[in-house]
């Protein structure tokens, strides 16, 4: 194929046994949110670049470096592919009255995200998050529950020795002094920073802290932690927090460096990662609270905390050799194969009779040959084939194929749903 028509750098196409993957996560994820009550929001994926800008900050790395602008022709206002979903969430939450509704409202959100990052291991163009927002109070115990869920949900799919790494960085009240601290912490040492911290320490100096580079890791060693500059409020606040996650006995570290990538955040600010090998994909998730965000947004001030899960890095997880999905947890009951025309006409009536009595039932009613319908139900790893030839369909009968053993056994057409549940 000519390379000009190839998927763009960092993009990928998600295929059948990838899909089955993010079926299975969904399913464990909003089973687990909805119990909580937390209600689906859709947002649109493009957005109006100010609303990052002003939302996330101008001088992040997603939204300075990393943003996908759309190009328009014609005047108005600029576009972009959105690189995280909360600025969205908030904007939606304003514009469609939630603001005026019983506080606080709890949303969840599935989709693709956009950041025009270099693709590396774990780090796409274009990836999924699958987030969580509680917006309308500022009660501690909702960055625990947001902490809980995340921690339930990854329980619920079997991901060992998970790290929640938890910090404070403060609010507008306390966090001047902090940087001021830093500033004055990191004068004389500049010439250690890496390029990109030099400009940090102008910048947003807080942001010098959770550098990768080894040599700055080495000057933050012994830099001021934000949890020891905390106003009284904001260290009442994380107090609660931890608290709250000691009562829900959540394993979590105290990570005084973890200050996150996005303006928006205040007080508390968590990143969940495994301990199991992954290949330096970083963290599966990451959130914490934002406080002054709707503010930004030129309504009255409303604080929110929520949380968003990297799909597909928690997949490459489930993946592991430790955490496979049980073949039961996706695989189909009944392969349905048939042969003739008398015979696909029942064989359709079958497949819709045994769907909606909730077999998970598959079929490939444009294959005519037996041979390559039965291969179908073998790789699809279905349980029992209903074969249905002329003959059956004349006779109304069913021939039923346990597929592990190969063994076949002729039931009566009306007694083949009984027959099933006996079985399965
Ligand atoms: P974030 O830390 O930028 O936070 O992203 C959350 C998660 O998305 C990361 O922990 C990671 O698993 C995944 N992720 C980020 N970038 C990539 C990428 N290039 N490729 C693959 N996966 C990636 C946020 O986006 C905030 N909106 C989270 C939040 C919600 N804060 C409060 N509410």
């Amino acid at each position: 194929m000519n390379n000009k028509f190839q998927i763009p750098r960092g993009m990928k196409d998600i295929l059948q046994d990838d899909q089955k993957y993010f079926d299975y996560f969904l399913k464990k994820a909003v089973k687990i949110v909805s119990s909580y009550g937390f209600q689906k929001i859709t947002t649109p994926i493009i957005e109006k670049t100010s609303l990052f800008t002003t939302g996330v900050g101008q001088n992040t790395d997603i939204v300075e470096k990393e943003l996908f602008k759309i190009l328009k022709s014609g005047k108005g206002e600029s576009l972009c592919l959105r690189p995280e979903n909360t600025a969205g969430v908030a904007r939606a939450y304003l514009e469609n009255g939630f603001i005026s509704k019983p506080q606080p409202v709890q949303f969840y959100y599935f989709g693709p995200m956009f950041r025009h990052d270099k693709p590396q291991a774990g780090r796409y163009r274009q990836f999924h998050q699958f987030g969580i927002e509680i917006i309308g109070s500022k009660d501690a115990c909702c960055d625990a529950q947001i902490i809980q869920v995340v921690y339930q949900i990854f329980k619920s799919l079997n991901l060992k020795n998970l790290i929640i790494k938890v910090n404070s960085i403060g609010c507008p009240e306390c966090r001047p002094d902090f940087q001021n601290f830093l500033k004055e912490y990191f004068r004389g040492k500049t010439n250690n920073l890496c390029k990109d911290c030099k400009r940090r320490l102008r910048v947003n100096p807080l942001r010098v802290l959770d550098c990768k580079n080894q040599a700055c890791k080495e000057v933050v060693n012994q830099s001021p932690k934000s949890i020891d500059h905390l106003c009284k409020e904001c260290n009442e606040h994380f107090k609660n927090v931890l608290e709250f996650l000691d009562e829900l006995d959540l394993p979590y570290d105290l990570e005084p460096c973890l200050v996150r990538g996005l303006d928006y955040y205040t007080k508390t600010v968590f990143e969940i990662e495994t301990k199991e090998d992954n290949q330096g994909q970083g963290a599966l998730g990451g959130g914490g609270r934002y406080d002054g965000l709707i503010e930004l947004f030129g309504a009255k001030s409303t604080p929110g905390v929520g949380v968003a899960l990297g799909v597909e890095r928690i997949i490459e997880q489930i993946k592991t050799r430790k955490n496979k999905i049980s073949q039961t947890d996706f695989s189909y009951q009944v392969f349905i194969a048939q042969l003739g025309l008398l015979a696909k006409k029942k064989a359709l009536r079958l497949f819709r009779d045994l769907q909606s009595q909730n077999f998970k039932v598959s079929a490939s009613l444009s294959r005519d040959s037996l041979k390559s319908q039965l291969r179908i139900a073998n790789q699809i790893k279905a349980k029992f084939a209903l074969i249905l030839g002329q003959k059956e369909a004349l006779e109304e009968t069913i021939i039923l194929r346990d597929m592990e053993t190969g063994s076949q056994e002729v039931i009566k057409e009306n007694k083949i749903v009984e027959e099933l549940k006996k079985r399965l």
